[in-house]
């Protein structure tokens, strides 16, 4: 008589975990994405092959004058080593990067391409190759999406996506980020009286 009531308990879990009160069974997981069908294109900004002018078009915009309208003219010059040399156009450039020189990046004999640090010549449009490999983090981390954001959407089966390029938010000769500074809430649209309790 002495184990009846072990022996009912133990029925009673077996019978339980019978009944199937499954709760942590594992969820199904998300089916993983299809094949992509966009693609993935990064901006090339207009800066790289031409600058703006005064002139206007007929909707207003700056007429941009592409670099080859002046540069085919005349045979490339050595590259300047600081800005103040510039005198004839592109005068006011402002230079604040490191301690690098002109020539780090615009090769000096070609001075509207760049080279790589083993002396490869780089077109202007592929300028971030140049960014990626002083900047290592930062390449890496725009690479894994951390750093440079984007439009449109990261899973490529959905649609594609639009890659900012470096250049578009770093000047490449004045590089740091130009910061925002926090303002001062607007105030609400209080009734006078209201508004001077508050005083
Ligand atoms: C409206 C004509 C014009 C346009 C457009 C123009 N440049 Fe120039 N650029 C000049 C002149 C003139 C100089 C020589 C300035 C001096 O030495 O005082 C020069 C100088 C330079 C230099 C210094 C080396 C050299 O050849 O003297 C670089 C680098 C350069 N330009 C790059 C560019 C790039 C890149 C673009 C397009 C994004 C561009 N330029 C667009 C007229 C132009
Ligand atoms: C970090 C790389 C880098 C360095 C260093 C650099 N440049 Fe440039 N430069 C560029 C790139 C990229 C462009 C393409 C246009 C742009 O994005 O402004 C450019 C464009 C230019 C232009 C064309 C006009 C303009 O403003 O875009 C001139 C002129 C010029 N550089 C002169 C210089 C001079 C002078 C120095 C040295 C004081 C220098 N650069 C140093 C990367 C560099
Ligand atoms: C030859 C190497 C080299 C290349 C190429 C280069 N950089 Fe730099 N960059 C540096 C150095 C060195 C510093 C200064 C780091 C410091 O002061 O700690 C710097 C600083 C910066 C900073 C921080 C600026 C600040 O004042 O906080 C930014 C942003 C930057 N670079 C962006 C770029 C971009 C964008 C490009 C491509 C157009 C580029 N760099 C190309 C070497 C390079
Ligand atoms: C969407 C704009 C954007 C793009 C595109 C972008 N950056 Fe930045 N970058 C930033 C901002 C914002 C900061 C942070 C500035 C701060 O904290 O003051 C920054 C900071 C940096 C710094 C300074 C170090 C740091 O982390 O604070 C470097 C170097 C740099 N970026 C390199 C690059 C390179 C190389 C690329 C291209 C592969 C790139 N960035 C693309 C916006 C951008």
């Amino acid at each position: 008589m002495d184990n009846v009531l072990p022996t009912r308990l133990l029925c009673l879990l077996v019978a339980l975990s019978w009944c199937g009160c499954n709760r942590d069974a594992p969820r199904q997981l998300q089916p993983p994405p299809g094949p992509p069908t966009g693609v993935e294109t990064v901006l090339v900004p207009e800066k790289l092959t031409s600058i703006e002018s005064d002139e206007k078009d007929a909707l207003g915009r700056p007429l941009r004058v592409p670099c080859a309208t002046c540069h085919s003219l005349a045979d490339a010059r050595p590259m300047p080593s600081r800005p103040e040399q510039l005198q004839a156009f592109h005068r006011g450039l402002q230079f604040r990067h490191g301690e690098l020189s002109c020539t780090s990046c615009h090769q000096a004999d070609a001075p509207r391409s760049l080279h790589l640090a083993t002396g490869q010549a780089l077109p202007m449009t592929e300028v971030m190759t140049l960014c990626s490999q002083c900047h290592g983090p930062q390449a890496r981390d725009y690479k894994a999406g951390a750093h440079g954001g984007m439009t449109g959407y990261w899973d490529l089966s959905r649609g594609g996506r639009t890659r900012n390029n470096c250049v578009s938010c770093h000047d490449p000769h004045t590089p740091k980020y130009a910061g925002a500074h926090p303002v001062m809430a607007p105030r609400p649209p209080l009734p006078h009286s209201e508004a001077r309790a508050h005083e």
